[in-house]
Parts: structure tokens; C-alpha cells; sequence
């Protein structure tokens, strides 16, 4: 093929039926709805039990992907599963999917981009495809977060949920697909947002698990500033390299950290708020999952159609941070 640009072709999502309310937390922490809602937006996150792991709503999104996008497991080449809560250690939770799919002839595996996550996939994925090296790409984002939640810190328990979210990428020479892509990290701001136990800086012991240094912690105020600023820059990058303002956008899908952070990018960037898609009041904040599950919702309820400029933007823990411009 000549120019080739890497399409979107079916998107899919799953998520546990179990969920948190604000309501649950007010019964947890020292919190209320009211602050919840006007801090956050969120109204209740979706939570796993105990017998649920990442990897089974990762297959349950893919699976959606895959007969969307109208293609067999077995064509997909390529399988990169975005994660910072992995069914285990080893192996990565991208080979246990590619088994669980039949994937046989794709090359799987982990990436760990936090919140980033989908869309540094999505930018591997399309310069694979742009290369030749990949014909059919599975980009999956698929988050237990909870586990890792503190439900003692009214600062993190209220936002994260969980949940998994999936897109199929093929070739095209046609107008559409991913027109530019950027990705970003800047490692100073790894203690904003970390989980210090439980690797081979501080392993798992009795002491670290009572501890609680598995569980997330995080500087959210100050992170809050820096995703806001990097989100406008990397957005107006990747529209500036397309030759695109920013009311030329369809629909702005950001990822669900805070619909502060969600309505201060959008405003700066001048996006009018009626092309911004948010979902964050269902489903909080579930780092990599959450611009899949919301590009399938856009989908499914028939927002998004084919020749829709799409802007996505994304910051996470890291930092990382980018954004993917496409035209659906
Ligand atoms: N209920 C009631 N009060 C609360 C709660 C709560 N759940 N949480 C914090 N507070 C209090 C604080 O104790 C503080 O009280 P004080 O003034 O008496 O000290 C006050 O509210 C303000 O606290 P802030 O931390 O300044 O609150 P903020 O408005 O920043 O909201 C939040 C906190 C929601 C975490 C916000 O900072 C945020 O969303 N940050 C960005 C998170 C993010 O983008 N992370 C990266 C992506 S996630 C990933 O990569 C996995």
C-alpha cells in the first residue's frame, strides 16, 4: 500500500455490575456527595469483586472490538494491553489475552502509561500499521483499580473505578484515520501519583501489605495543575501539526480524570463544552480504560460518525501525558 493511516475500525467495553456511590463513601471516609459531585463530577465508579481481574473485561471489551471492527482474532498481529494493574506479575496480561482470544499470531504485551496508557498504544500501534509491520492492531486500556485504593484516603477513594475499554486499528489509504499523534513523560513527577510497595524497591511483605504501601497515593492538587497545562499543549500540538483549529473538532474526548480538569482543558483550548464528551459521573476516574470505554459509548449512541475529526487528550501518573488526532 502507499500512504496508509491507521483506522479505528470497532471499539468495545466491559465493565463489573458492582459499583461505589457516593452514598457507599459517605458511609467510608469523611466525605459527602456534595463535595464529591462539585469536586469531581462523580457519582458512583464501578467496582470488582473480589473473584474478578483485569484481564476478563479486557477480553469482554476486545471480544466487542474485534466483531466491530469485522475481523477474526487470529488476523490481529499486534495486541497491546495498557495497564498499571496487571492480573499478575508475569506474565503480562496482554499474552493472557491474546490466549483467552485465540490471537495466536499477534505479538502481546503490557504497557504502563497509567492514565496515558490507551493512547501511547494508539501511537505505537499506528506508526506499526503506517510501517507495514502491523496489518490488524487490538489497542486495549483495562484497570482494576480499586484493588489498589485506599479506602481510608478520602483524596484518592472517591475518583478511581474500574473497568476496560478496546479498539481494533487497520490500514487505510483513505481519508481517515490517526492524522497526528504525541506522547509525553516527564519522570520528576513520579512520587505525585505512585504505588511505592509491592515491586523490587520496596517488596511485598507482611509489614508493606499492613502498611497499606501498595495502595496508591497521590498529590492530586498538584496534579491537577500540570494535567491541565500539558493536556492544552499536547492537544494544541498534535492540531497545529494537522493544520486544524480547535473549532474544527466533532468531539473533544478527553480522559476522565475530574470534570474540572475535563471543562479547564476545554475551555482553554476553545473547545465549545457541546463537542466534549464526558461519562465520568458512571464510571470515575479508570486511568487507561476510561478514552476506550467513552469512544465505544460516543459509538454505540451514535455521536461519532465516519469523517468526524476527533481529538483525545490524556495525563496520567508518571507523569505521561498525550494526545491523538483522528478522523473517525
Ligand atoms: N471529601 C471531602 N473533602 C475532601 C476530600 C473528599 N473526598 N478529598 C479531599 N478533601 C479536602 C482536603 O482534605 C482539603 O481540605 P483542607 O482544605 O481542610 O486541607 C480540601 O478538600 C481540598 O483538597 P484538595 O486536594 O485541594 O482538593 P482538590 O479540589 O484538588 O480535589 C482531587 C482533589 C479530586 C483528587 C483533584 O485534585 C484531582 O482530581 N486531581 C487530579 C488527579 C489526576 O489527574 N491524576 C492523574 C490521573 S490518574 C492516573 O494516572 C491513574
Amino acid at each position: 500500500m502507499g500512504n496508509v493511516n491507521a483506522v479505528i475500525l470497532g471499539t468495545g467495553r466491559a465493565y463489573p455490575e458492582g459499583v461505589i456511590t457516593n452514598a457507599d463513601l459517605e458511609t467510608m471516609v469523611d466525605t459527602s456527595d456534595e463535595w464529591i459531585t462539585t469536586r469531581t463530577g462523580i457519582k458512583q465508579r464501578h467496582r470488582a469483586a473480589d473473584n474478578e481481574y483485569t484481564s476478563l473485561f479486557a477480553v469482554r471489551a476486545a471480544r466487542q472490538a474485534i466483531e466491530r471492527a469485522r475481523i477474526e482474532a487470529s488476523d490481529i498481529d499486534l495486541l497491546i494491553c495498557a495497564t498499571v494493574t496487571p492480573d499478575q506479575i508475569l506474565p503480562a496480561t496482554g499474552c493472557l489475552i491474546q490466549a483467552e482470544l485465540g490471537a495466536h499470531r499477534a505479538a502481546a504485551f503490557d504497557l504502563v502509561a497509567a492514565c496515558s496508557g490507551f493512547l501511547y498504544g494508539l501511537t505505537l500501534a499506528n506508526q506499526m500499521i503506517r510501517s507495514s509491520q502491523s496489518r490488524y492492531a487490538l489497542v486495549i486500556g483495562a484497570e482494576i483499580l480499586t484493588r489498589y485504593v485506599d479506602y481510608t484516603d478520602r483524596g484518592t477513594c472517591v475518583i478511581f473505578g474500574d473497568g476496560a475499554g478496546a479498539a481494533v486499528l487497520g490500514g487505510t489509504t483513505s481519508e481517515r484515520g490517526i492524522l497526528s499523534a504525541r506522547i509525553r513523560s516527564d519522570g520528576r513527577y513520579a512520587e505525585q501519583l505512585f504505588s511505592p510497595g509491592g515491586g523490587t524497591r520496596l517488596q511485598p511483605t507482611a509489614e508493606t501489605l499492613s502498611g497499606g504501601m501498595h495502595f496508591f497515593k497521590m498529590r492530586g492538587n498538584e496534579l491537577f495543575k500540570v494535567a491541565v497545562r500539558s493536556m492544552i499543549e499536547v492537544s494544541t500540538e498534535v492540531l497545529t501539526e494537522a493544520g486544524y483549529k480547535p473549532e474544527d473538532i466533532k468531539l473533544f474526548v478527553p480522559h476522565q480524570a475530574n470534570q474540572r480538569i475535563t471543562d479547564a482543558v476545554a475551555d482553554k483550548l476553545g473547545v465549545d463544552s457541546s463537542k466534549v464528551y464526558s461519562n465520568i459521573a458512571m464510571h470515575g476516574n479508570t486511568s487507561s480504560a476510561s478514552i476506550p470505554i467513552a469512544l465505544d459509548e460516543c459509538v454505540e449512541s451514535g455521536m461519532l460518525q465516519e469523517g468526524d475529526l476527533v481529538l483525545m487528550a490524556s495525563f496520567g501518573g508518571g507523569a505521561t501525558w498525550g494526545a491523538v488526532l483522528t478522523r473517525w
